[in-house]
């Protein structure tokens, strides 16, 4: 495990919105599915080298809630390339100790695909290097609307007094609920918004946003996104000091 200074070990949480594909491919003259293809495969590098970084928990997001209002093939074509990328990387998933899970609304997707993800978590359950989460079908708005309809639920059947209600219950609604906050966020792309990613649970992230586009993202960048975080200090609303 990755050591700081002070020789303190990390676990970090980090969350990466993986943006740029399309203008990598545009710039090369090609379709952007191409560009896709080449972020998923940068996927698995990133991944992979997070046991070293100190890196427990790795978020990224796949495909938002507002991606949909891209054309039919371009969707068509993203699904292709998860399912494609479930079935490729599974066992090596396995393999490297990554237990992966998916956020995000299942019922708008395709009901082969929901299967290969459900196969995908009940496979690397066991796991415990790296925690992966893959946001897909996922908006931090819709995430807090289907986390309040399943409290109201509880209200409505009596199992939950609303005066007891705070911001930890209504946290261990969201899909997020077995992992910690994100530390660092990370945007790629030059883009300085956070296009609806864990709105909730990134209160208090550090966020860094880095012209690269996602394709051209090396484990050599990730390191010096981890190392400008280090030199942050965190204050959570008190004092310095
Ligand atoms: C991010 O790359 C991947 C997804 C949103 C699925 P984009 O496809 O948004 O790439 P740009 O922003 O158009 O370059
Ligand atoms: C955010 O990127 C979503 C993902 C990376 C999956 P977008 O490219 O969809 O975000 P906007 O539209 O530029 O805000
Ligand atoms: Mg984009």
């Amino acid at each position: 495990m990755a050591e700081d200074a002070a020789g303190i070990a990390r676990r970090m949480h980090v969350a990466i919105i993986m943006d740029g594909n399309g203008r990598w491919a545009q710039s090369r003259g090609r379709p952007r599915l191409f560009g896709h293809s080449a972020g998923a495969a940068r996927v698995r590098e990133i991944v992979e080298a997070c046991p070293d970084l100190g890196v427990r928990y790795l978020t990224i997001f796949a495909f938002s809630t507002e991606n949909w209002k891209r054309t039919q093939p371009e969707v068509a074509g993203l699904m292709a390339l998860f399912r494609r990328y479930i079935r490729n990387e599974a066992q090596r998933l396995l393999k490297r100790g990554v237990r992966v899970r998916f956020i995000g609304d299942r019922n708008r997707l395709d009901r082969k695909l929901v299967a290969m993800m459900d196969g995908l978590e009940e496979l690397t359950a066991g796991n415990s290097t790296v925690d992966l989460t893959i946001a897909l079908n996922y908006g931090g708005r819709d995430e807090v609307a289907r986390a309040t309809q399943r409290l109201a639920r509880e209200v409505a059947a009596g199992r939950l007094d609303p005066e007891a209600v705070s911001a930890e219950t209504l946290a261990g609604f969201l899909d997020t609920h077995v992992l910690p906050d994100p530390d660092l966020v990370i945007r790629t792309s030059g883009e300085a918004r956070i296009s609806n990613f864990l709105l909730w649970q990134s209160a208090y992230a550090e966020y860094d946003f880095v012209d690269t586009l996602w394709p051209d993202f090396t484990p050599e960048l990730f390191a010096r996104c981890l190392a400008r975080f280090e030199t942050r200090e965190r204050r959570f609303g008190a004092v310095a000091g």
